[in-house]
């Protein structure tokens, strides 16, 4: 199972263990999906137990994407005719050269200009490498292009959202709206730390994600995450030491700024308790 459009995060690695987990509550819960994204786990929770009431929180306007299939398969057709053109049977993953690129990207550009929208991150699944993802044209022009492009048309999702009450807002709000509901489980899959969210909208710092840890004392959630964040080693740290405080709390700071390579650089810090 997974989302209608590619979506980087979205969980449909867990969707057999979630499909499982979400047994363990009762039929009428409330499922507050905080981070929805694609809305895959709402979804899920929603087919599972249909009497469920399910808030999907879709922060960045996924639905509009599902909305625009089908401009998107359109732009995506008249793409795989210029692959096609080019070159029929291109093999998956072959760079295009750069009269091809020039050609996609005046194709796009064009469809911009006539209809004032592009799914980039769908139309970037199709040329560049997975993952990877441009949020205009100007920034997918400087790319390297690739075949990646699908044969097929996306299926419609017209069904895909039914039965969710959909909200779009910051999770805190959410939160404190169904934080007193009798029976709420929260769905918490905040987005990476800092540098890997890259096509969100938002920078992820530490402090953004240990703030979410502060929603979950007191009720019944799913939370996700991944060893790069370490949060459960330190949560477990923080468990067993649990009077320590911030010893750095009346230090004084001096700070040296070191470079990496033109690309990196980072702060090392000297953290003291004199006067
Ligand atoms: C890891 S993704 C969630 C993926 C989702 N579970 C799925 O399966 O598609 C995290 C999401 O949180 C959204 N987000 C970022 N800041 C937010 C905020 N302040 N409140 C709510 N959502 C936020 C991101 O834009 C992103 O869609």
């Amino acid at each position: 199972m997974s989302a209608p459009l590619p979506f980087v995060g979205q969980k449909r690695m867990f969707a057999r263990e979630f499909i499982k987990v979400l047994e363990a509550y009762p039929e009428d819960a409330v499922f507050v999906d905080l981070f929805g994204g694609s809305g895959l786990l709402s979804h899920i929770a929603k087919s599972r137990k249909p009497n469920a009431t399910v808030v999907y929180n879709d922060f960045d306007n996924y639905r509009h994407r599902l909305a625009n299939i089908p401009r998107t398969n359109a732009l995506l057709a008249r793409i795989r005719d210029i692959i096609n053109e080019v070159e029929p049977n291109m093999s998956k993953g072959k760079r295009l050269d750069d009269a091809t690129k020039k050609r996609i990207v005046e194709c796009i550009r064009r469809e911009e200009k006539a209809t004032g929208y592009v799914d980039y991150i769908t139309i970037s699944a199709a040329i560049m490498f997975s993952m990877k993802y441009k949020l205009s044209l100007e920034e997918l022009a400087k790319e390297t292009f690739y075949n990646n492009i699908r044969q097929t048309d996306y299926p419609l999702a017209d069904d895909y959202l039914e039965g969710l009450i959909v909200e779009s807002c910051d999770y805190r709000e959410l939160f404190e709206r169904y934080k007193d509901t009798p029976g709420v489980v929260f769905l918490v899959d905040p987005p990476y730390l800092s540098t890997e969210c890259g096509t969100y909208n938002i920078y992820w710092r530490l402090s953004d994600y240990l703030d979410v840890l502060t929603i979950l004392a007191g009720h019944e959630f799913v939370y996700f995450t991944s060893n790069k964040s370490s949060i459960v080693e330190l949560c477990q740290w923080m468990g067993k030491h649990k009077s320590i405080g911030n010893p750095f709390e009346n230090c004084r700071c001096l700070t040296f700024n070191a470079t990496v390579n033109h690309q990196a650089s980072y702060t090392d810090m000297m953290l003291y308790t004199a006067a």
